[in-house]
């Protein structure tokens, strides 16, 4: 690692993962433009969730992170995000419901275009083009100039960026979220689910406190907690010229930021010792993710921390596990130890998707609903059992109704997969499994915190 960060430092490290841009003089263009546009986020706020996910790391909140696998320029859509943050909104509840621990909201939105992959090339029938590697990098057209990486679509996923970004801001703020909405957030569509039974019910009872503790003079005009939710926006950090050009010193602190995001996270395939992606994520002041899954030892772990939190800063390192069902139980615990051990703090996410991708017989990529259950399971089996705090879930999913992962309650089959498969990218749960899984997750957490509060009042007494 160079001693001294700057935010080009990572152009002398190694880079992988990154397209090889044709027009030297018209990336130089689209980058330079980029740094010369307003940030996305302020610094102020990316501090504001590095306090917020401290409480997590002290087992005093819980993460919830979630959307799309990847955005897309062909699905933007206000509706389309209005959804997805209504599913999120829905999620919160329940897990707030039955926790009792405020929910720290963070979407896979506003900024999540760039995809890593297995192989720079596809090749299809004996011609060989570059691989798609998002919507911000290139086009999923296998044509030669649709392949080609285009520096452009850095400004327009920018642009679109700060449109999703500024229509969230409002629904968070604006009204949509107020607690007394939360009859409204539920999608049509939902009808045939028993958890959408389930959520009115949750629904009907939060109607009641809220209008209970109105008769008792609390409302939202004196409690503006009650009508607004903070929420915050977070992508891989993976096109590194892209988040070159949002890197900003804040006028503060002094301190270098990427105003692209409020969180970024570092992926399973760029987070080797010496990557272009881990220099560069070492000097912003943004809370940071990490992919953790099989392959990593602890020793490379906790090197990684020393290198990306050398100051220990609580709520700055997120890991976010990925092992697979039937892999997390054996091979999370190494990891957990290693980290009390050394006294890391961190918090631990469960991403109960990447480990848990199947083939359909059909030949469609899915993910059993079952698989994804499992591994939550076993992420809550072994924080119990290390005595440390499962924290968070980090999953890929969309408050459309499409059929992109199989079963749930209302059972999408194999078969079935066909009907609405939308998805250009990983499969996604539907509104209806995410709430299914929220509720689960929900019922975990709640057994979770009964298991820690007689501890807590234990030591109290
Ligand atoms: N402000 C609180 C929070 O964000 C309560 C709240 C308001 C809330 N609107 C919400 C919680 C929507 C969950 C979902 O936690
Ligand atoms: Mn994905």
């Amino acid at each position: 690692m160079a001693a001294t960060w700057t935010p080009d430092s990572w152009t002398r490290a190694e880079a992988r993962q990154l397209p090889t841009y044709p027009d030297a003089a018209a990336l130089a263009a689209a980058t330079d433009q980029l740094a010369s546009f307003p940030p996305l986020v302020f610094a102020g706020e990316a501090r504001n969730l590095t306090a917020d996910l401290a409480d997590v790391a002290a087992g005093k909140a819980f993460l919830l992170q979630g959307g799309d696998c990847a955005e897309s320029f062909a699905e933007f859509h206000p509706n389309t995000i209005r959804d997805t943050f209504r599913v999120i909104l829905q999620m919160a509840v329940v897990l707030t419901f039955a926790s009792k621990l405020p929910v720290v909201k963070l979407g896979r939105m506003a900024g999540q275009f760039a995809k890593p992959r297995s192989a720079d090339l596809e090749d299809v029938g004996g011609v060989e083009l570059p691989s798609y590697r998002g919507d911000i990098v290139n086009d999923i057209a296998f044509t030669p100039e649709g392949r080609a990486p285009d520096p452009q679509r850095m400004i327009r996923a920018y642009s679109q960026s700060a449109a999703t970004l500024n229509l969230l801001r409002a629904f968070a703020s604006g009204g949509y979220a107020n607690l007394h909405q939360v009859h409204r957030w539920t999608h049509d569509f939902m009808g045939r689910s028993p958890w959408a039974a389930k959520y009115e019910d949750v629904a009907d009872r939060i109607g009641e406190a809220l209008e209970f503790m109105a008769a008792c003079g609390i409302d939202a005009e004196r409690v503006p907690q009650l009508k607004a939710t903070s929420f915050y926006t977070s992508h891989e950090a993976l096109l590194l010229r892209y988040e070159q050009a949002l890197t900003r010193q804040d006028s503060l602190t002094g301190d270098w930021y990427d105003t692209s995001a409020h969180f970024l996270w570092i992926g399973d395939r760029t987070r080797f010792e010496g990557s272009a992606h881990v220099e560069y994520l070492r000097g912003i002041g943004n809370p940071i993710g990490m992919k953790c899954g099989p392959s990593l030892e602890p020793d490379a772990l906790l090197r990684m921390l020393d290198t990306l939190n050398p100051g220990r800063v609580p709520g700055r390192m997120t890991l976010i596990t990925r092992y697979g069902h039937d892999k997390i139980e054996a091979g999370l615990p190494k990891l957990v130890r290693a980290v009390q051990r050394e006294g890391h703090p961190v918090v631990w996410s469960c991403d109960p998707m990447h480990g848990n991708v199947v083939k359909a017989a059909n030949g469609y990529k899915t993910r059993p609903f079952e698989r994804i259950l499992a591994e939550v399971r076993g992420f809550f089996a072994v924080h119990r059992a290390e005595g440390s705090f499962a924290g968070g879930i980090h999953c890929e999913m969309t408050g459309q109704n499409v059929t992109e992962c199989t079963g749930g309650a209302v059972d999408v089959t194999e078969q079935s997969l066909a009907d609405r498969y939308h998805t250009h990218c990983d499969p996604r749960l539907n509104a209806g499994q995410s709430l299914e899984l929220a509720f689960l997750l929900a019922e975990m957490l709640n057994n979770e915190m009964k298991h820690r509060r007689p501890a807590e009042a234990a030591q109290a007494a």
